[in-house]
């Protein structure tokens, strides 16, 4: 495996896991604070970036490669209220996204099409997570400190995890 693609997927599996452990802090957090809906949220995201970084570590390791398994600096375990928890989150995924997108250049620079083909899924899901986390970050800025409405909120973020599951099962992602 090129050496520059190895190290720029090995420098991702670190930023997966690096999120996987920044929502688990969430999810910690919002149970600690009646949000209990929140934080089946983030125990879900926290799942789904582990399974983002396991496909890396694959992929690298099939390919020839070997994968590092980094150690994460300890996440914030305090936060001032969900609104700042969601805009640390959204603020996170851009980050991803860079990141993810220079793997892209990296790839196209050294050839490797298999690694860009395979990074593709990456580009899409991180479409998808930007624009959640936006989408609640503008439900939470109009809700304000509306009590009933932050609870409805609750409830919703927890409903979203028991549809994605169902339809995860479906399409098998
Ligand atoms: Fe897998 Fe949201 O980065």
């Amino acid at each position: 495996m090129n050496a520059r693609v190895e190290k720029a997927l090995n420098d991702q599996v670190q930023k997966e896991c690096a999120s996987s452990q920044l929502y688990l802090a969430m999810a910690s957090w919002a149970e600690t604070n009646g949000l209990n809906g929140s934080a089946i949220f983030f125990y879900s995201q926290s799942d789904e970036e582990r399974v983002h970084m396991l496909k890396l570590i694959h992929f690298i390791n099939e390919r020839g490669g070997k994968a590092m398994i980094p150690s994460i600096d300890k996440p914030a375990s305090e936060h001032e209220s969900l609104e700042n928890v969601f805009e640390t989150l959204l603020e996170h995924e851009i980050g991803v996204t860079e990141s993810i997108n220079n793997l892209v250049d990296i790839c196209l620079e050294e050839k490797d099409y298999t690694t860009h083909n395979f990074i593709q899924w990456y580009v899409s899901e991180q479409l998808e997570e930007e624009a959640q986390a936006r989408t609640i970050l503008d439900k939470i800025k109009l809700i304000g400190k509306d009590k009933g409405g932050m609870y409805l909120l609750d409830r919703d973020l927890e409903n979203s995890q028991i549809k994605t599951r169902y339809n995860s099962t479906g399409s098998g992602k």
